[in-house]
């Protein structure tokens, strides 16, 4: 590995006192601790300290990483009789999280394995914070707080010595990129191993490429695998519509499934070509080298309402739009923009054609989005029929309210 930039652990502690109510909702299982909860702390902290959480008779409830700058300021990583947080804690996580990915990775859809899948998904693995997902033997660790970087060492040193892994590559957030860069971690630096980007790796039997070090999110979605597969049975013989397509995941399992033609649009011209590649890379596959593709760089409503106006039809259509509300303020917009989605969207799908609308905005619960849609396309006179409402894949569990944000309805219409 490469430690140059990277110091040790620290061994810092700092004692946390809370709400009732705080201490309430950590010991049902919930991990954050937010800076409004906490009555006292031992003394300030820096980023990455272990914040020790005690009750009023000065027993220990649990522990966490602490993050002075965010409203979060503290991800709980263990509640319940006092443990090190050492190697072996980390270790043991790992596993866990691990065995539960094996039978997606061993059995799924036996003749089209997965190679590309979450492997901690944050707090629902018990890492408040922190993404790692694999592609084939390539590792992205994706942290979305600072509280991170001092234990990188130890997290990465583990996760190397997973079964078949050859390199692991490091990706910050927005919010942590100066923190780590100022530690030496720039964005998309490879910390053990080498790496070829794009890394190629399989879903569903399929060949996708992933930029690991310069890619939205870690260079794939991988959360949309299982309904990409969904589109894909339900694609054969049809024009299929992929809109916010990044790099073509619907399409590409589309055309894999028989599709006649897939058109994929999305604001970024280089996803577009990405999405070409994809293609490409399973153009051996006679269905997908008989399949014509159309790419447009542009926004998705500007798009839609084109296609609407020159009454163009196609018998999949898929909305897949990035987050639109992320603060509970953003609620009532994200609505009317999935309203506007599904209208525009119910009107180019044929007469018994699919329709397929996915939600990643944690701030829209799966009712309320569902209802939505459902509402937008019976007002049209496009009832939903056959419908499928989906939620997260086995590798994106969920273990708190906050950590549910996809939600997505596939339906004839
Ligand atoms: C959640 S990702 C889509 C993932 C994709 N469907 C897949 O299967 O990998 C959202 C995508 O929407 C694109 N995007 C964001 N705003 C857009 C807009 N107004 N019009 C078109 N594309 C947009 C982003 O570039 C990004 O690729």
């Amino acid at each position: 590995m490469d430690q140059q930039a990277m110091n040790p652990p620290p061994d810092r502690r700092v004692a946390v006192r809370v709400t009732k109510d705080a201490l309430r909702r950590i010991r049902s299982g919930h991990p954050w601790l937010f800076d409004r909860s906490i009555v006292s702390f031992s003394h300030d902290g820096a980023p990455g300290d272990l914040a020790i959480v005690f009750d009023d008779r000065r027993a220990f409830v649990g522990v966490g990483l602490l993050d002075p700058a965010s409203p979060i300021r503290v991800r709980l990583l263990h509640v319940g009789k006092p443990k090190s947080i050492d190697a072996a804690f980390w270790a043991d996580k790992i596993e866990v999280a691990a065995a539960g990915r094996a039978v997606l990775v061993d059995t799924q859809h036996d003749d089209a394995p997965t190679t590309g899948y979450r492997l901690i998904n944050g707090e629902n693995d018990g890492f408040g914070g922190l993404i790692v997902d694999r592609y084939g033997m390539v590792l992205v660790l994706k942290v979305y707080s600072a509280a991170w970087l001092p234990h990188l060492p130890v997290l990465v040193e583990l996760l190397a010595m997973q079964p078949g892994v050859e390199a692991v590559v490091f990706r910050s957030s927005r919010n942590t990129a100066a923190a780590a860069r100022g530690q030496g971690l720039a964005d998309g630096r490879v910390l053990v191993g080498a790496i070829a980007d794009p890394v190629l790796f399989t879903e569903n039997g399929l060949v996708f490429e992933a930029a690991t070090r310069t890619g939205q999110k870690t260079g794939h979605f991988l959360d949309q695998r299982e309904n990409r597969w969904l589109v894909g049975e339900r694609s054969r013989g049809s024009s299929v519509l992929d809109v916010f397509s990044c790099t073509g995941g619907f399409a590409t399992h589309a055309a894999a499934g028989g599709a006649s033609s897939v058109q994929l649009v999305d604001l970024n011209p280089y996803a577009l070509e990405a999405a070409r590649r994809n293609l490409g890379h399973n153009a051996e596959r006679a269905d997908v080298g008989r399949c014509s593709v159309e790419t447009t760089t542009g926004d998705a409503f500007a798009v839609l309402e084109r296609l609407v106006r020159e009454r163009r039809s196609y018998g999949v259509v898929v909305i897949d739009p990035p987050s639109f509300a992320s603060r509970a303020d953003q609620t009532v917009g994200a609505i009317r923009a999935y309203r506007r989605l599904t209208d525009l969207a119910v009107r180019l799908v044929e007469p018994g054609g699919w329709f397929f609308q996915a939600s990643c905005s944690s701030r829209v619960d799966r009712d309320t989005f569902v209802e939505t849609v459902g509402n937008v396309a019976a007002g049209l006179g496009r009832p939903l029929q056959d419908a499928l409402v989906t939620g997260h894949a086995l590798d994106h569990p969920v273990t708190f309210p906050e950590g549910a944000y996809l939600k997505a309805v596939l339906a004839r219409v």
